[in-house]
């Protein structure tokens, strides 16, 4: 759980939040997204830490950050002790001592999670090899922003069971979505996500996840009927199998034309980007009318900017406590 004792929240996982918590978040992008000045971050800086490379989320919090009257420092984890010679407690320690906020996007989960431990100040989770919950909340947000509420619709998931699979699968409990993955046998949902959602289910949660493992079969039945699809890269930030990927993947698992054709026809096609077009999705559905991609894109920027102002507020209630004030 991403809460510290002295009420300090973080952003590292959808499964932190309550549903009016991420509805607040959502009403305040909205805002952002119509009157984008705003001086909420006014004298704060904010640290943009990057283990794995990056374009999107690098340009939207630089921008956003500056938007909401305050200054970010990119550090490029390669060149910096975080995560390497100095241990996680001690870099978190002294970040806390000149930033009032850190972005991180890590190679591996647990990192961002120890950080957030011993950090006094918001942490928030630019993708790791598990999640990536600022693309997720940001996709939701383009959905309803393009056809209303998400509760109860079908989201089809093609291609790798990987970490956006891993935050919609969170999600579809959250906002009770039903969530189709069409996915490989070798690269499903890891057994700990399968196992989370299956207790959701057994909770009475609103919303499902199901698989369809068969690569001839379970492209279509994801689709069926479904209002929005999505695809990501076969090989994320840190895969090494790549020729067993191609192997795997490239027979069956591509969003053409014809897949989208099987969902309603006001279906919305959606990827996080960076894309291999002409692999995992044809240039004909990217530029295709269904498809809200740059949308996609754009709307990290407002997400972000609400994530922060919403973690703002406990991270000031924080020191605040720990000033006596
Ligand atoms: N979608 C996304 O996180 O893009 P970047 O890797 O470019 O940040
Ligand atoms: N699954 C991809 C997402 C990139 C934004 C990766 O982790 O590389």
């Amino acid at each position: 759980m991403s809460q510290s004792a002295n009420n300090l929240r973080h952003f590292i996982d959808l499964r932190d939040f309550t549903l009016a918590e991420i509805e607040d978040i959502l009403r305040l992008a909205t805002e952002f997204k119509a009157n984008p000045w705003q001086n909420h971050l006014k004298r704060k800086h904010v640290a943009l830490i990057f283990e794995k490379d990056s374009t999107r989320t690098r340009m939207s919090f630089e921008v956003g950050v500056n938007q909401l009257g305050g200054d970010s420092l990119v550090i490029d984890g390669s060149t910096s002790h975080i995560g390497g010679k100095e241990n996680l407690y001690d870099s978190a320690k002294v970040m806390s001592r000149f930033i009032d906020m850190i972005m991180i996007r890590a190679n591996s989960h647990d990192s961002v999670v120890g950080l957030a431990q011993h950090s006094e100040v918001p942490v928030l989770n630019g993708l790791t090899d598990y999640n990536h919950p600022c693309q997720v909340l940001t996709d939701i947000f383009t959905y309803i922003e393009h056809r209303g509420p998400i509760q109860g619709k079908k989201i089809a998931w093609i291609g790798d069971a990987n970490n956006m699979a891993n935050t919609f699968v969170h999600a579809a409990f959250l906002f009770g979505f039903h969530l189709a993955i069409a996915t490989p046998l070798e690269y499903q949902l890891v057994g700990t996500v399968q196992r989370w959602a299956a207790k959701q289910k057994e909770a009475g949660k609103p919303g499902s996840i199901v698989q369809y493992l068969d690569p001839e079969s379970g492209l279509a039945e994801a689709v069926r009927d479904a209002d929005l699809v999505l695809t990501d890269t076969w090989i994320s930030m840190g895969d090494t199998d790549y020729e067993l990927r191609k192997a795997v993947f490239s027979p069956y698992y591509t969003v053409d034309a014809a897949l989208m054709k099987q969902a309603k026809p006001d279906a919305l096609f959606m990827h996080c980007l960076p894309a291999s077009r002409g692999q995992e999705v044809t240039d004909e559905v990217m530029d295709g009318p269904q498809s809200v991609i740059f949308d996609e894109a754009e709307n990290r920027l407002h997400v972000q900017k609400a994530i922060m102002t919403w973690l703002l507020q406990f991270g000031l209630a924080a020191r605040n406590t720990d000033n006596g004030g």
